[in-house]
C-alpha cells in the first residue's frame, strides 16, 4: 500500500493512478490525518500530492516533520518536494522566479531516482516558491534556469523529490522517475492487479451480504451500475435483481442491448420496467432545460422505487435480518473512487456512506449500501469489466447523461422529437465506429433543435426543416473539453446519410465551441 497525501490539488487522484499504472496498490488519503494514521495503515511508500499554496503562506497546508524520520520512504512532488525540503531544514524561497507549464529541467546526476533519464528534457511545472538550498544529506540531482534545486535524494533515509508534476502526461519520462521511487528507491513490489481486485471483490460482497441476503441494482446502462451488478451477480448469483427503468429517452437500440448483451454476459435476473409514457406525459410541454432535468430526475426516482417495492413486497425472503438488526436489503451502488475521495470519504471513514435511507420507501426498510467500485478509478472499471466477460459496447461505452435524449432535443420532448434525434444519432453514431473514430473522442452529443426550421431543397422541392447539431468533443474528464477535428470525409457522410435518411432533418452542422465556454450538452 502506497498512500498519497492530499494537499488539495487536483493531482492527488492522477497521482494515486499512475502508482496503480504501476502496479502497486495506493489510496489517497487528506493532509489532515495524523501521521500516526498514516504510519499505523503501515504504507510501504508515501507520497506527498502537489497543492495550491506557498508553504510560508498563512493556513499553508503542512505536514508533521516526524513523518520523514518515521523510517518509511517518502516521495515529494511541487508542493510536497518544497515540505520535505523545509522538514528536513533546507532552504524553499519565493524568489519571484515562477515556472508554470513546460518547462526544459536539466539533469545534473542522474543519482537513483533520475537514473537513465536524458540530461534534457521538458516537465510540466506549477510553483512560484523554489528550493534554493537542499536539505543536509540529500543531493541534489536536476536544475533549471530558475529553480536551482528541482530534483533530490538521500538514499540512506529513502527520501525523494522533485519540483515537476511527474503524474502529469506533458511530463517527459514521469512514469519512470514515479517507478524509481516507487521500485528502486521505496522497494515497492510490483503485484497489484486488476485480476486480484475482481476476486477480491467479489469475495467481499458475498462476506457482507451473508448466505441469505439479497441485493436489487439499478443499471442505467453506463459502465459503473453494469460492473457493479456483475460483481455482485458473481458473489451472490441470483439473489441479485437488476432493474433498469426505460424512460423512452435512450439512444436506438440500447435498451435491447442491455437486455440482451448484459444478461447474456452476466447471467443475472433483470426486470425492465416500461416507464416511457409516464415520462412522455410528465415531460409534455415543458421546454425550459433546468425543468426538464428535475422532471427525469424525479419520475426516475419514483420508478425505481416503485420497482423496488414491487420486488421486495412480493417476495418477503428477499429481506433478511434478526431481530436487533431488523430488516436488511442491499442496494447496489456503482460508486467510484473519485466519488468517495471528493465528499470527502476514502480510507479511515469508509462507512460514512453505508447505511442509508432511500427516500420514499417505508421507515422501517432500511438498506444497506454495496459498492463494490469503490476503491476503483473509471480505467480500472473499464479493465474489471472487461475481465468479467462484459462486452466491449458496455464497457467502453462513452459516457451518456442520465436525463437521455430528453436534454438533446432543444425544445419538447415528444415521442415524434424523439424518434426523429433517434434515427440521425444512430446514423451519426454508425459512421462513426465505422470510420474508427470511438476511441479518438470522448463523446459526441447529436442535438435536435426542434425549436427551429430553416429551408432547404430537395429533389426541386422546398423543405423547411429541422437543424441536428453534432457536437463531438474530445477530453479527459468531461470538466473542460475541446471540439473534435472530424475528418470531413466523416462528416460528409455523416451529414448526407442524416439528410437523405431522415425526412424531418434539412441541415447538419457542427459544434466548433470549446467547454469552455459551451458544456459538452446543449441543456
Ligand atoms: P456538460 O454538458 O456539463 O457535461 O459539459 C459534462 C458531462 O456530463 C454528462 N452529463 C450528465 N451525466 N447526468 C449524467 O449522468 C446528467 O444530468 C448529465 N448532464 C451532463 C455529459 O454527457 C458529459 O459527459
Amino acid at each position: 500500500l502506497v498512500l498519497v497525501v492530499d494537499f488539495g490539488a487536483q493531482y492527488a487522484q492522477l497521482i494515486a493512478r499512475r502508482v496503480r499504472e504501476a502496479r502497486v496498490y495506493s489510496e489517497i488519503v487528506p493532509h489532515t490525518m495524523p501521521v500516526e494514521e498514516m504510519l499505523a495503515r503501515k504504507p510501504a511508500a508515501i507520497v506527498l500530492s502537489g497543492g495550491p499554496s506557498s508553504v510560508y503562506a498563512d493556513g499553508a497546508p503542512g505536514i508533521d516533520a516526524a513523518l520523514f524520520a518515521a523510517g518509511v520512504p517518502v516521495f515529494g512532488m511541487c508542493y510536497g518536494f518544497q515540505l520535505m525540503a523545509a522538514g528536513m531544514g533546507g532552504e524553499v524561497a519565493a524568489t519571484g522566479a515562477r515556472e508554470y507549464g513546460r518547462t526544459p529541467v536539466t539533469v545534473t546526476d542522474g543519482g537513483t531516482l533520475l537514473a537513465g533519464i536524458p540530461g534534457e528534457h521538458k516537465v510540466w511545472m506549477s510553483h512560484g516558491d523554489s528550493v534554493t538550498g537542499a536539505p543536509a544529506g540529500f543531493s541534489v540531482l536536476a536544475s533549471t534556469t530558475v529553480t536551482p534545486v528541482a530534483a533530490f535524494e538521500d538514499l540512506s533515509r529513502r527520501l525523494a523529490g522533485v519540483q515537476w508534476h511527474p503524474e502529469v502526461l506533458h511530463s517527459e519520462h514521469g512514469q519512470t522517475v514515479l517507478e524509481h521511487f516507487l521500485v528502486d528507491i521505496a522497494g515497492c513490489r510490483q503485484t497489484w492487479t486488476i485480476g486480484n481486485i475482481a476476486e477480491e471483490q467479489i469475495e467481499r460482497v458475498r462476506a457482507q451480504i451473508g448466505e441469505r441476503g439479497k441485493a436489487i441494482c439499478g443499471l442505467s446502462g453506463g459502465v459503473d451500475s453494469a460492473v457493479a451488478a456483475a460483481i455482485v451477480q458473481r458473489a451472490i448469483g441470483d439473489r441479485l435483481t437488476c432493474v433498469y427503468v426505460d424512460h423512452g429517452l435512450m439512444r436506438a437500440g440500447e435498451t435491447e442491448q442491455i437486455e440482451r448483451d448484459f444478461v447474456a454476459a452476466t447471467g443475472a435476473q433483470l426486470v425492465v420496467v416500461d416507464a416511457e409514457k409516464q415520462f412522455l406525459d410528465a415531460l409534455a410541454g415543458v421546454t425550459e432545460p433546468e425543468a426538464k432535468r428535475k422532471i427525469i430526475g424525479r419520475e426516475f426516482i419514483r420508478t425505481f422505487e416503485a420497482a423496488q417495492a414491487d420486488i421486495l413486497g412480493s417476495d418477503p425472503a428477499a429481506t433478511v435480518g434478526t431481530e436487533e438488526d431488523g430488516k436488511i436489503a442491499f442496494l447496489v451502488q456503482g460508486t467510484l473512487y473519485p466519488d468517495v475521495v471528493e465528499s470527502g470519504g476514502g480510507a479511515g471513514t469508509s462507512n460514512i456512506k453505508s447505511h442509508h435511507n432511500v427516500g420514499g420507501l417505508p421507515d422501517d426498510l432500511e438498506f444497506e449500501l454495496v459498492e463494490p467500485l469503490r476503491e476503483l478509478f473509471k480505467d480500472e472499471v473499464r479493465a474489471v469489466g472487461a475481465q468479467l466477460g462484459l462486452p466491449d459496447v458496455i464497457v467502453q461505452r462513452q459516457p451518456f447523461p442520465g436525463p437521455g435524449l430528453g436534454i438533446r432535443i432543444i425544445g419538447e420532448v415528444t415521442r415524434s422529437n424523439l424518434d426523429i434525434l433517434r434515427a440521425a444519432d444512430k446514423i451519426a453514431r454508425e459512421e462513426m465506429t465505422a470510420a474508427g473514430l470511438d476511441g479518438d473522442i470522448w463523446q459526441m452529443p447529436v442535438v435536435l433543435l426542434a425549436d427551429v426550421r430553416s429551408v432547404g431543397v430537395q429533389g426541386d422541392g422546398r423543405t423547411y426543416g429541422h437543424p441536428i447539431v453534432l457536437r463531438p468533443v474530445t477530453s479527459e474528464d468531461a470538466m473542460t473539453a475541446d471540439w473534435a477535428r472530424l475528418p470531413y470525409e466523416v462528416l460528409e457522410t455523416i451529414s448526407t446519410r442524416i439528410t437523405n435518411e431522415v425526412p424531418e432533418v434539412n441541415r447538419v452542422t457542427v459544434d466548433i465551441t470549446s467547454k469552455p465556454p459551451g458544456t459538452i450538452e446543449w441543456e
